[in-house]
């Protein structure tokens, strides 16, 4: 499959890099593609940089992997060109974490969500949010010391969540645990934010988490 990655930071080079290592061809979005972040990214990974509305248009699937605070997400969709999403999947890795006071905050509420603001904004694919409940170095290689954390994903479209399950499976998850429409994103990112306040109070940031069962 050909992934077009929206977004140069750790969880675009990681998952960007995990996607090549599985044999897809990806290309990374920036707004500069020529930035020695990507240059040197590209310089240890096989694939290709190009602005976000070249990544959006080569992407068969598209990783929304941009930063929330001051409309970025929205501004890297808008300059991604909405019609380059039209029929696609788009994994929606996103948590709207607003940093003005320090320490993060939500900057969506409750029942709101990233998620079902980037479904609205591109009606015709089909977003499934995945792997925002954990640190990026671990969405392509989910080993913590304690054992595999759980992954939980919301969408909309069945098919979709399926694919972005297989995906995951490929990375190394065991558990991928599908939480329903794209509405229970605010779930998903508000387990973002129980792991960042854990970080937080603890300085510790390499953990995840596990569903138990009976
Ligand atoms: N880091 C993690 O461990 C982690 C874990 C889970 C979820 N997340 C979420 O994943 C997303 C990406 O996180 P990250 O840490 O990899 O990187 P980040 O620093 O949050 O975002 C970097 C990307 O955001 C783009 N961006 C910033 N301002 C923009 C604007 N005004 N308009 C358009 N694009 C803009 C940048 O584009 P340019 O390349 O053009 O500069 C860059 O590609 C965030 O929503 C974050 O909350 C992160």
């Amino acid at each position: 499959m050909k992934i077009g990655v929206l977004g140069t930071g750790e969880v675009g080079q990681t998952l960007g890099e995990g996607f090549a290592k599985l044999g897809h061809r990806v290309m990374i979005g920036s707004r500069d593609p020529s930035k020695k972040e990507v240059q040197e990214w590209l310089a240890k990974t096989k694939a290709e940089a190009g602005s976000f509305a070249g990544a959006a248009a080569f992407g068969e699937l598209i990783v929304l992997a941009t930063r929330w605070e001051k409309g970025a997400t929205e501004n890297a969709i808008k300059l991604a060109g909405k019609e380059n999403f039209t029929g696609k999947i788009v994994i929606d890795v996103t948590n709207p974490l607003d940093f003005s006071a320090g320490a993060p905050k939500l900057d969506v509420a409750y029942p709101d969500s990233a998620g079902a603001r980037v479904q609205k904004w591109l009606p015709q694919a089909k977003v499934v949010k995945a792997f925002n409940i954990i640190t990026a170095s671990y969405m392509t290689n989910p080993h913590l010391a304690e054992g595999k954390p759980d992954l939980f994903i919301a969408g909309n479209d069945g098919a979709a969540k399926k694919t972005v399950k297989e995906i995951a499976m490929k990375f190394g998850w065991e558990n991928v645990h599908d939480m329903g429409s794209i509405e229970q994103s605010y779930l998903l990112e508000a387990l973002a934010m129980l792991w960042v306040r854990y970080g937080f109070l603890n300085d510790h940031w390499t953990h995840g988490f596990k569903l138990l069962k009976k």
